[in-house]
Formats: structure tokens, C-alpha cells, sequence
């Protein structure tokens, strides 16, 4: 297994490009399914997730080609269909379940295995099957596998969701699109990338409004046509990344940024003395002399502080001046990284969905593990700062959803390294 090698140095200067968002265009390449038409999916993300729902829509009978070193995916599903989403590409990532949605609006039923994905919790699938079920499929779980059924076809509802989960919302919308009628889902979630999907849907023929709200109105067409969308930019590699000047110093301009994709994060950097600046070509992020202030964080569905930059943000606090309370209020056990950054000299404690930090003045390197995507790239962020070497190991949860990160690092001025593992 591949390790990465960081060694602490001083400030950074440059630009990093931000690549399109790993969840809109895992959400967006089951809607393939939905039509019989080409979609062409440009600023995709080059990343082993992609490659895994490439891999899905394989096995179903779609045809996904990455074009242009796979910055452009061409995916069309004209021939048959196969209803049944393994367990063996399933356990790899939990977005798989997004093709349920999709075969069920185009087959009428649907086979598809529980879904594993990122060791941070339960992450049960109630929210998705009760919004399916409202717009009049059957769904039950034989064997570890979901079957659904909606033998004569989906039929436009109302349906609030009891959370604003987001991949609820994406199945419930590629769902509804091919249903008869109008469906209407209140408490949707209003996360950029659903935003996206829905643009994307419209570009093929879908009638949706209200996306980015908690309404969402669908009225149901027959049939979509093909279309060509741009994947919307990753804000949370962006948050990442503008997360990397504000740990060493220095000054980087975060390419094809913008502040209203990550707008809470942005006011937490602030709070914390960091500068933030929308420019035209992305964001500028600078970090001047002195230590960086402690602030406290509450993680919730947007346009609330992202749950997936709570540990790039608490690498952040672990050298402010003061004590910090994080609170994590979407998954549970999603602290897997304090007890990592706590052997790079951070004290930290966590009691159940809080995690308190007392911020030192410096972190020392150390042998790490990164133990999910979001905290393998946190231990990244703290090694840039601390002082001598930091070995972070088990990095395969890293290439799930950063392309290139050492290039993209190293570009700026840091000090990183793959060290190719078995
Ligand atoms: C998506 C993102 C993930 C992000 C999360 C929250 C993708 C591919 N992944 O995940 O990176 O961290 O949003 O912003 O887009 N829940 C239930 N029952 C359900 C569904 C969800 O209880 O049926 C719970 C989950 O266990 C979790 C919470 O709701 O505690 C949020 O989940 P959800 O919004 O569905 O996240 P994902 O779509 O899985």
C-alpha cells in the first residue's frame, strides 16, 4: 500500500487548480441510465470512485468512456439493462446506491445490494427507501439486497423526508423525473451538487424547479433526451486546499473557487484570522504572521458547515491560540483522525459528537493512518506545519477523492512524497 511523505516547511505561494466535485459526478453518471441518449460529463474528477461507478454502470450495461485523460466521461445506456447492483462493486462505495433511483424510474424494479463505502457510522438507507416508496415502489431487503418494484410505473407524490439526506434527494429526483405526474419533496437537501444533478436532469429534458431550496417541485416526462454538462466544482477539495496556506502561511489562489459554494466555511476562516478573497479566476486564501485564532464548529446539511471539511478544519485548529469545540451532528464516529493528530502532539478530546481542541503551538511529525477519505487528507494538512517528517499510511482512502495530491501540493511549494507500498 502506498504511504505519503510530508516534511514540515515554511510558507506556500501559488495556485492550485480545483478539480469538478467526486459527489456531483457520482450522482450525476447513474443519470445516464435514464435515457437511451449519449450524456457527456465535462470537468470530471480523475478519481478511484469515478473509476468504481464506471465499474457499476458497467455491470448494469451502460458504457462510460473517459475521454481526455478522463477530465470528460462519455456515458450512454442504449442496449439492455441489467436490474442488479452487486455487492462486490457495492461494498466499495456507498454512492452506488444512487443507481436505485435511476433503474427503478427506467426498468420499473431494481436489485441492489446495501452499500458500504467510508467507515464513519451506520449510514442506514430508511430516507431513500421511504421516499421511493412514496412515489409507489415496494421495497424489500432479502439477503443484504434491496428489491424494488414499481410494477405499474412511478406516480408523482408529495414526500417530506424526516432528514435532508443527500443522496435521498438525488434518488428521489432521478426517480420522479420518469414518473407520471408531479412530485413534490419537501425537506430536500440543498447541497451544491444537488443543484447540479438537477441542472443536468433539465438539460436532458427533466422539468424540475426549486433545487437548492428545501421544496423541490418535479413534474414527471416520459422520456430524456442526451446532453453535455460540467461537473460543478469539488468545494470540498477547494476548502482543502484553501486549508493549506492557512496552516503553513503564504499566500494560494484555490482555481475555479467560489465563495458561495462553501460560504460557512469561509466565515470560519475568517473567525479564526485567516484572509479570504474572491477573485476572478478563484479564491485567494493568505495567512499573515502570528497564530491562527481558536473558533468552534458545528457540522449540518448545507449551507451549514460541511461535515467533509471537519477534519481538514480541526488540522487547522490544532495550532490556534485557545480551545476549540467541534461538533459533529451528521455522522457518528467521524473522529477517527483526533486520536491520529493526538500522536503528532495535538491535544484533543472527544466525548461522543464533540471534540474539544486545545491548540499548541506546534505539531511534531510522526508515522500516521489514515483511517477515511476526509481524515487521511487532514493528517496531510497538519503534517505540512509540523515539525521533521510525518509518514502517513493507507493512503488508498486518499485517492478515493483527491486527484494528484502531491502534485498539487508540491506546485505551491510544500515538501510531498508517494512512496510507492506493495
Ligand atoms: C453525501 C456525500 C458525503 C457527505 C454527506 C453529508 C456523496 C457521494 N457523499 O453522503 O460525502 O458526507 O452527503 O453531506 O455525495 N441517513 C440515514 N438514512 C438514510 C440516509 C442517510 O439515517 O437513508 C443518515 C446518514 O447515516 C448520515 C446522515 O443521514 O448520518 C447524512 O447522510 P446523507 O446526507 O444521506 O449522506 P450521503 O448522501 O450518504
Amino acid at each position: 500500500m502506498d504511504s505519503i511523505i510530508v516534511r514540515g516547511n515554511g510558507p506556500l505561494k501559488g495556485q492550485i487548480p480545483i478539480a469538478g466535485a467526486k459527489n456531483a459526478c457520482l450522482a450525476l453518471m447513474p443519470a445516464t441510465l435514464l435515457s437511451e441518449e449519449p450524456l457527456t460529463l465535462t470537468n470530471a474528477p480523475r478519481l478511484s470512485d469515478i473509476r468504481t461507478m464506471t465499474e457499476l454502470l458497467a455491470s448494469l450495461g451502460a458504457e462510460v468512456t473517459a475521454l481526455q485523460d478522463g477530465k470528460v466521461l462519455a456515458a450512454s445506456c442504449h442496449g439492455e439493462i441489467n436490474p442488479v447492483a452487486d455487492y462486490d462493486i457495492v461494498r466499495k462505495m456507498r454512492a452506488s446506491n444512487l443507481v436505485l433511483g435511476p433503474l427503478l424510474a427506467r426498468l420499473g424494479h431494481a436489485v441492489v445490494s446495501l452499500p458500504g463505502g467510508c467507515a464513519i457510522g451506520a449510514r442506514p438507507m430508511d430516507i431513500h427507501i421511504d421516499a421511493l416508496a412514496a412515489l409507489g415502489a415496494e421495497i424489500e431487503l432479502k439477503e443484504g439486497y434491496l428489491h424494488a418494484n414499481a410494477r405499474g410505473g412511478l406516480k408523482g407524490a408529495v414526500h417530506e423526508m424526516r432528514f435532508a439526506s443527500v443522496g435521498a434527494t438525488e434518488n428521489f429526483l432521478m426517480a420522479a423525473v420518469l414518473a407520471k405526474g408531479t412530485s413534490v419533496l419537501k425537506n430536500a437537501a440543498r447541497e451544491p451538487e444537488i443543484v447540479d444533478l438537477a441542472k443536468c436532469l433539465r438539460a436532458m429534458g427533466a422539468q424540475i424547479e426549486g433545487e437548492g431550496t428545501s421544496d423541490i417541485t418535479i413534474e414527471g416526462v416520459d422520456r430524456l433526451h442526451g446532453a453535455t454538462h460540467p461537473v460543478v466544482t469539488d468545494r470540498i477539495e477547494l476548502g482543502t486546499y484553501m486549508l493549506a496556506p492557512a496552516i503553513c502561511g503564504g499566500e494560494v489562489e484555490c482555481l475555479g473557487g467560489r465563495i458561495d459554494l462553501i460560504e460557512s466555511f469561509c466565515e470560519k476562516l475568517d473567525g479564526a484570522g485567516i484572509s479570504v478573497e474572491q477573485t476572478h479566476t478563484g479564491i485567494k486564501v493568505s495567512r499573515k504572521n502570528g497564530r491562527v485564532r481558536a473558533v468552534d464548529v458545528v457540522t449540518e446539511p448545507f449551507p451549514g458547515f460541511p461535515t467533509d471539511l471537519q477534519a481538514q478544519m480541526m488540522a487547522l485548529l490544532c495550532t490556534a491560540e485557545g480551545t476549540s469545540v467541534l461538533e459533529e451532528k451528521i455522522f457518528e464516529n467521524r473522529f477517527m483522525h483526533a486520536p491520529e493528530l493526538v500522536r503528532m502532539g495535538a491535544k484533543i478530546e472527544v466525548h461522543g459528537g464533540h471534540a474539544t481542541v486545545h491548540g499548541v503551538e506546534k505539531l511534531k511529525g510522526a508515522r500516521v493512518m489514515a483511517t477515511d477519505l476526509r481524515a487521511s487528507v487532514s493528517l496531510i494538512l497538519a503534517a505540512l506545519a509540523a515539525e521533521g517528517e510525518t509518514m502517513v499510511s493507507r493512503v488508498y482512502h486518499l485517492d478515493r477523492g483527491y486527484e494528484r495530491v502531491e502534485e498539487k501540493l508540491s506546485a505551491v511549494g510544500a515538501k510531498i512524497e508517494r512512496v510507492k507500498g506493495d
